[in-house]
């Protein structure tokens, strides 16, 4: 195989109810797609996890629910990564949220705690409600943050060429 030519293998895996977090994964998809990256992309009904090994990248996309909760579909997920413990697979989270309840985003926080003990963590997104034009940016820098970890850790032979 040659190795210098292999992409980084990169999946969105989110959820949404009324679209916000769907939104914000399809802004962060566009940006991927300008990237020399294979690009997976999924809502949380069609990923399996036991597909987690395939990535070298996974961005992990939620919306919070009750008060400050991880919506019901999104535990299998975090339970499997929460078991894995993989200190070699990147990972971000990225998220929708209002700011009127006391836990903004706490879905977002609940994956970060975990994915930073469990996972190589590299980045992670809150926004509110629905992205907007500002949020752009910022999703540019989740991406490249996102994409230099994997890069660093993932193949360090291969990515040093991709890099180049
Ligand atoms: C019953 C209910 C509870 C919610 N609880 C929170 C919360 O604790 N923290 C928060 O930041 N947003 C909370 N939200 C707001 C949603 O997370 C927010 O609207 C989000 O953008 C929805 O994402 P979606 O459009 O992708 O489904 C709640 C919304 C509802 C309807």
């Amino acid at each position: 195989m040659d190795l210098t030519n292999s992409k980084l293998s990169v999946a969105i895996v989110y959820a949404s109810v009324s679209g916000n977090t769907k939104e914000l994964a399809e802004d962060l998809y566009q940006i991927l797609l300008t990237k020399s990256v294979e690009l997976s992309f999924y809502t949380i009904e069609e990923f399996s996890v036991s597909d987690l090994f395939h990535y070298d990248a996974i961005a992990i996309g939620t919306y919070t629910w009750g008060n400050g909760d991880i919506p019901r579909e999104m535990r299998n997920l975090y339970h499997a990564l929460e078991s894995i413990s993989r200190k070699d697979m990147t990972t971000a989270v990225f998220g929708t949220g209002d700011s009127c309840y006391p836990r903004f985003c706490g879905a977002v926080d609940q994956f970060r705690d975990m994915l930073y003990v469990h996972t190589n963590l590299a980045a992670t997104l809150k926004v509110e409600l629905r992205p907007q034009k500002h949020d752009l940016q910022r999703c540019r820098k989740f991406v490249d943050a996102l994409l230099l970890r994997a890069s660093t850790c993932s193949y360090p032979q291969v990515n040093s060429a991709i890099r180049q």
